[in-house]
């Protein structure tokens, strides 16, 4: 179901900023029609004029409601039984880190996304009967590296800090990975997924630069990364057609770490 040529549907959770940003601009650049939720439209608005991408819906609501992200997994659009429902979700919300406390801004940001999106995929289907019976959304998020328990996925230098520090969002990351993961063994919620764990995030792209690629138990260990050039890296290999249509499927209901 869902579209059916080259060019996809994707929402994105998170794209007013960093990692979403990054996937988000090549996406509305490749032609691929873009539904974003976001809590301050204007965010998205200001950088992608309606005139100039009419292939952008921006959907102002919260991603820990899953009304307003049910609304942003079916494009009303372009009806194909009444409705097309969405390829891919890309998720990329965070909180904001607050050193001085270890902690997060919100300490569940990622896992009650997580909850709100699952939900919404299950609302989805019962709104839109048509469409539910074939439909297999990929759902790609970003989790983070540091969490992995089968093998040490930060440089030995960093691990201090990745355990002392960033203790709050890293359980924030696994409970969000494990609902994710869990949901996909229920046959009856019929998505597939990607986990991207990137290492620290940078800000300065630097598109010339290899990015390393682990996957599973075998992950690729590194410093950091910028947050656009992991925005690229999930554009190219989980939402562009060509790389993530064959050899993309190697990452389905994989965990992969990306890193410089
Ligand atoms: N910092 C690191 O070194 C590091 C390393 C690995 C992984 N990560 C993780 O990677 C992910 C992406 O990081 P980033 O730096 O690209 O993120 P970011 O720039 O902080 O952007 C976070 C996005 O999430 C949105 N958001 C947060 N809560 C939301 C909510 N309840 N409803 C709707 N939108 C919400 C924000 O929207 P607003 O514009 O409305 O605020 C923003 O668009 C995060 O989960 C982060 O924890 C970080």
């Amino acid at each position: 179901m869902a579209s059916s040529s080259t060019t996809k549907t994707i929402a994105f959770m998170g794209a007013s900023g960093g990692i979403g940003l990054g996937a988000l601009t090549r996406a509305l650049g490749a032609g691929h029609k873009c539904i974003a939720l976001c809590r301050t439209p204007s965010k998205l608005a200001d950088k992608f004029p309606s005139d100039k991408y009419p292939n952008l819906r921006v959907v102002q609501g919260n991603a820990h409601d899953s009304a307003a992200v049910a609304q942003c997994l079916v494009d009303g659009t372009t009806p194909v039984d009444g409705t097309t429902p969405v390829d891919v979700v890309v998720s990329t919300i965070g909180g904001v880190l607050k050193l001085s406390c270890m902690t997060l801004d919100d300490p569940h940001v990622c896992e009650k996304g997580m909850a709100a999106l699952l939900e919404a995929v299950s609302l989805a289907r019962r709104q839109h009967p048509l469409t539910a019976r074939q439909w297999r959304p990929r759902i790609n998020v970003v989790s983070t590296c540091g969490i992995s328990p089968a093998a040490r996925d930060v440089p030995i230098l960093f691990v201090p800090m990745y355990k002392l520090m960033l203790r709050v969002p890293h359980a924030d990351k696994i409970a969000m990975e494990s609902l994710l993961t869990n949901g996909a063994g229920d046959r009856n919620r019929g998505y597939t997924y990607s986990i991207v764990r990137p290492s620290f995030l940078v800000d300065e792209p630097q598109p010339q630069r290899e990015i390393r690629v682990g996957l599973g138990d075998a992950p690729a260990v590194g410093y950091v990364i910028s947050r656009d050039d992991a925005g690229r890296w999930i554009y190219e290999n989980l939402l562009d057609g060509g790389k993530a249509g064959e050899e993309g499927r190697r990452y389905e209901n994989m965990i992969a770490t990306i890193t410089w």
